[in-house]
């Protein structure tokens, strides 16, 4: 389906349809609690998600510390646009699509560097690190007077940072970041924002290809604490997480609003775990002095967090034990699920670690990253691997045809007990309020 095609689809009353009629709309059930399978391969939902949601949304690229210094850049994804985010002379960042004005030639071809300009490789137009147009070989007598350099620059999208999470979106329209995000913002602080020094990337960050629809990374970290039950049952019997198979009901779920979403787990009952996600005791009083009084109390009663901003950044800190007869010891790490193709996605899989913490924790942390969550981790195998069946199993003829469950909890009305935290919060982690929140929002931006 051609971009426009589909804004005259967008301009009828019954919002947009697929080719065969479809309207867009009925891909979601009431309230979220169904999805057509298709939604996980249509090829023309797929251009749609492309148009509306990834040219639109604030998408994360990249993390101020991979480029600290003038000059510094790495080259990241915006749905399938590729940008340089780079750091120009007065330090500030700019995120450029690497296309030159001229012929559309990437202009950067390293995945990371550092760079006072980027030279088109084919007739060598060159840009300053910030995207604004600096020359060209032999200008005067190849172009006299008429190639007016003020629109010759790359072109660029909006850049914000969050917790030294760098953002952009292509949308002019697009409201401010913190307002995006809002109270997801303060949860994001219980990660990203917790230490006076904030996060740093330790490494670049990995990247793998799976074969699979990038919306079941979102769903699965948005909420789905009820398959570590199942997928990850191994870990319970092998120690690895605490000794009680539905360990992952004792904590919140919770819709943060416009399709971000969060969950939160406690130790199960008489299960004594340690508070702070056993993180290094020098880093405590530094928390309890950066967070807020209810940040703290949040922070303290969990051991394991996972969520997604919406559309495909997700996050995890957890607390799982990646060495037999060793403490379990905590991790960060966050991930875009980066869409290529319907049945496609790149992850692209950040570790952070506290920057004021000791130096033996960042690289035991590091280490329990890349055996659980790393692209050969333990836990990310079992992940890939189902989302790669889902995949399969929906793309054929009747297979696309069912529509998907996602009404876990519809019977339940939120009860935020005495949780700290905003949002839609409900108590026990086997309930899909994120879920639901991610295919409305989802929706939503679609069929806008
Ligand atoms: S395409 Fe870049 S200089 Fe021609
Ligand atoms: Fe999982």
């Amino acid at each position: 389906m051609t971009i426009e095609a589909l804004r005259e689809l967008q301009a009828t009353d019954e919002g947009p349809s697929l080719p065969d009629g479809t309207s867009v709309a009925s891909l979601v059930g009431p309230n979220g609690s169904s999805v057509s399978a298709r939604a996980l391969t249509d090829p023309d939902i797929y251009r749609m998600e492309l148009e509306r949601i990834f040219a639109r949304s604030w998408l994360a690229v990249a993390h101020e510390s991979e480029i600290p210094n003038s000059g510094d850049y790495v080259l990241r994804s915006m749905g399938e646009d590729r940008v340089i985010v780079s750091r120009d002379a007065a330090g500030g960042i700019h995120i450029l699509l690497n296309s030159c004005r001229h012929r559309g030639m990437p202009v950067c071809r390293a995945d990371a560097g550092n760079a006072s300009q980027f030279k088109c490789p084919y007739h060598g137009f060159t840009y300053q690190s910030s995207g604004e147009f600096v020359g060209a070989p032999v200008l005067k007598k190849a172009y006299g007077d008429t190639l007016d350099r003020s629109t010759m620059g790359l072109v660029s999208a909006r850049s914000e940072t969050y917790g030294g999470m760098i953002f952009g979106s292509f949308d002019p329209a697009a409201p401010a970041l913190r307002d995006y995000l809002g109270d997801m913002a303060w949860y994001l602080d219980l990660l990203l924002a917790r230490t006076p020094g904030g996060l740093e990337v330790i490494g670049s960050p990995h990247r793998f290809r799976i074969r699979a629809n990038w919306k079941l990374g979102s769903d699965n970290f948005i909420g789905d604490a009820y398959h570590t039950y199942t997928t990850h049952g191994f870990a319970v019997n092998t120690s690895q997480l605490p000794p009680d198979p539905s360990f992952a009901w004792y904590g919140v779920q919770v819709a943060a609003g416009e399709g971000h979403g969060l969950g939160l787990t406690g130790a199960p009952p008489g299960v004594p775990l340690p508070p702070y996600l056993n993180m290094p005791h020098e880093l405590i009083p530094l928390m309890k002095a950066t967070l807020s009084a209810e940040q703290d109390e949040a922070l303290r009663r969990t051991n394991f967090i996972h969520g997604t901003v919406f559309p495909n950044l997700s996050f995890l800190n957890a607390m799982i034990n990646s060495e037999e007869g060793q403490a379990p010891l905590p991790f960060v790490t966050l991930r875009t699920w980066i869409p290529r193709g319907p049945t496609e996605m790149e992850v692209c899989s950040w570790f952070l670690v506290d920057k004021e913490a000791p130096q033996w924790f960042k690289e035991v942390s590091r280490l329990s990253y890349v055996r659980l969550f790393g692209p050969s981790g333990t836990f990310e195998q079992d992940d890939t691997e189902i989302w790669t069946g889902i995949t399969k199993a929906v793309s054929s003829q009747v297979g696309s045809r069912q529509t998907l469950h996602v009404g876990m909890s519809v019977d339940r009305e939120p009860d935020r007990g005495d949780w700290p935290g905003p949002g839609d919060v409900h108590q026990g982690g086997y309930a899909e309020i994120g879920q639901r929140s991610f295919w409305r929002k989802w929706a939503k931006e679609l069929t806008r």
